[in-house]
């Protein structure tokens, strides 16, 4: 007799001949037969429950395919399944896939260190996810979300990994777009702001600019104004020099012939020291005809100064213009309190007339000879130098250009200081007594306005040479 459950055990796979010479060796009563009959019933049913969950099965397969990128590797990673979605979007083959590892559709885009951690996850048994850029067989890269589940066996090894992935290249390149198109905003932002700061550096110069025109209008103005009177004092004094010459011989040719006066006249000879005034008033007047011709000579160079009959380029002798500005600063130039004076010391070299903005050129002057000034002044004062001065040079340094050099034996400036002189509101200079525009507006001149070129040599303590260099004629080469 063959126990039905040990007939159970056997493999349902048998062919049916085979189950029937089982069963000729059976002796059949009614209990086994109805054994049998339930032993195939629930043959029948177990059956059926496979057959329907290889249905499901089937049919999630359909469904993942037509949705998915699904690829099955083995424990080392080599391809044994690839669906049509993976060969239509890698572009491959499905034998040129099949065999291969995952490195077919490597981008190069992930580092290494990327799919270290992914193997590491997967190899101990954990789902990875991820999303990676792959890169098809004819050159165009695709991305990836991907879910990479490994599959073990009863005992736990793992012997497949199957990787699920959907495409999400569109998602990426907007990804992408929006990235670009974001730091393209921020460049702009950035290219914006640094406009705004350079309007505003404009703007500070150009009110400067207009604030030094108004005050060489000023300037002008009054120059011209006191001009006239002045020129009326100077002219005359040389007649009231001349009559006074007269009437003074004429006392003493009455003094001379008549030393007897009247007593009335003898009064007022006592009176009002006549001795004292024959000898002081020519004195007097020599005083006043050095004064008067002293405003002359002030008067003359600011106009030459501010030169606002001369807005055009024109020829000008330069030499004079560095005098002008030295005779305005001339009350500069005696260090306050103390006993000392800046030495100036002039080495102008034989140069033709240049054509220039003469007014704009000797603002220039007056900012490095009042730099000058400032440096001498702290350095003196502080006892660093004791024969403070100032060298002007001039010189033909080629063809068509002439050097202009303004140095000074004050303490000079560190690099870094010397980087940034130039800049607009650079100032080393206590608030209130530095404004910053000086060079940088010089720079302008002299560089924007006369295609020249403004540089500064220096070192601590060694102190600093301004050199302005541009051209003769500045239409030429
Ligand atoms: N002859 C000089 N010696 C040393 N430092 C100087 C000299 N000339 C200019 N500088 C430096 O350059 C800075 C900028 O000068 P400037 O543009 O004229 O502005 P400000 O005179 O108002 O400070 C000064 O504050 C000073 O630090
Ligand atoms: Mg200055």
């Amino acid at each position: 007799m063959i126990n039905i459950n040990e007939f159970n055990k056997q493999d349902w796979g048998d062919s049916p001949s085979a189950v029937l010479r089982n069963l000729n060796n059976i002796s059949l009563n009614e209990a086994t037969l109805y054994e049998y009959a339930v032993a195939i019933a629930q043959s029948q049913y177990r059956d059926r429950e496979t057959h329907q969950s290889m249905q499901v099965l089937s049919d999630i397969k359909f469904a993942l395919d037509v949705t998915a990128i699904v690829a099955i590797t083995d424990s080392q990673g080599i391809i044994s399944y690839a669906n049509d979605k993976f060969c239509q979007i890698s572009k491959y083959s499905r034998s040129e896939i099949i065999g291969k590892d995952h490195n077919i559709v490597n981008s190069g885009y992930h580092p290494q260190s990327f799919f270290s951690e992914m193997w590491s996850t997967i190899q101990a048994g954990n789902v990875w996810k991820g999303e990676i850029k792959n890169k098809a067989k004819d050159g165009n890269y695709y991305w990836v979300d991907t879910t990479i589940v490994p599959l073990s066996d009863e005992t736990g090894r793992i012997i497949q990994y199957l990787a699920i992935r959907l495409d999400i290249t569109e998602r990426k390149q907007i990804e992408e777009a929006l990235q670009r198109s974001q730091q393209e905003l921020q460049e702009k932002t950035q290219h914006l702001e640094r406009v705004i700061s350079e309007l505003q550096k404009a703007q500070s110069q150009l009110i400067q600019t207009e604030k030094m025109s108004s005050l060489g209008q000023l300037v002008a103005g009054i120059a011209h104004e006191i001009n006239n009177p002045i020129n009326f004092i100077y002219g005359n004094l040389v007649y009231v020099a001349q009559y006074t010459q007269e009437i003074l011989f004429l006392l003493q040719l009455y003094h001379q012939y008549y030393p007897m006066p009247m007593p009335e006249i003898q009064q007022a000879i006592d009176g009002t020291e006549l001795g004292f005034i024959k000898e002081d008033l020519p004195k007097v007047l020599k005083s006043m005809r050095l004064g008067s011709e002293r405003i002359r000579r002030i008067v003359l160079s600011l106009r030459n100064f501010s030169r606002l009959d001369e807005a055009e380029i024109k020829s000008v002798n330069i030499h004079e213009g560095i005098d002008c500005t030295l005779l305005i600063l001339q009350n500069r130039l005696k260090i306050k309190r103390s006993n000392s004076e800046i030495a100036i010391v002039k080495e102008y070299g034989d140069l033709p007339l240049v054509e220039c903005y003469a007014g704009q050129l000797n603002q220039v002057f007056m900012n490095i000879i009042s730099n000058a000034i400032d440096e001498l002044e702290t350095a003196h004062k502080n006892s660093k130098v004791l024969n403070p001065k100032i060298w002007i040079r001039t010189k033909i340094s080629g063809k068509n250009r002439i050097t202009i050099a303004i140095a000074d034996n004050g303490l000079g400036m560190t690099e870094d200081i010397r980087q940034k002189i130039f800049d607009p509101f650079f100032t080393t200079k206590p608030v209130g007594v530095g404004t910053g525009l000086g060079l940088s507006i010089s720079y302008q001149i002299v560089v924007d306005k006369h295609r020249g070129q403004f540089s500064c040599i220096s070192t601590p303590n060694a102190g600093a040479e301004f050199l302005i260099e541009i051209p003769i004629h500045p239409t030429e080469k």
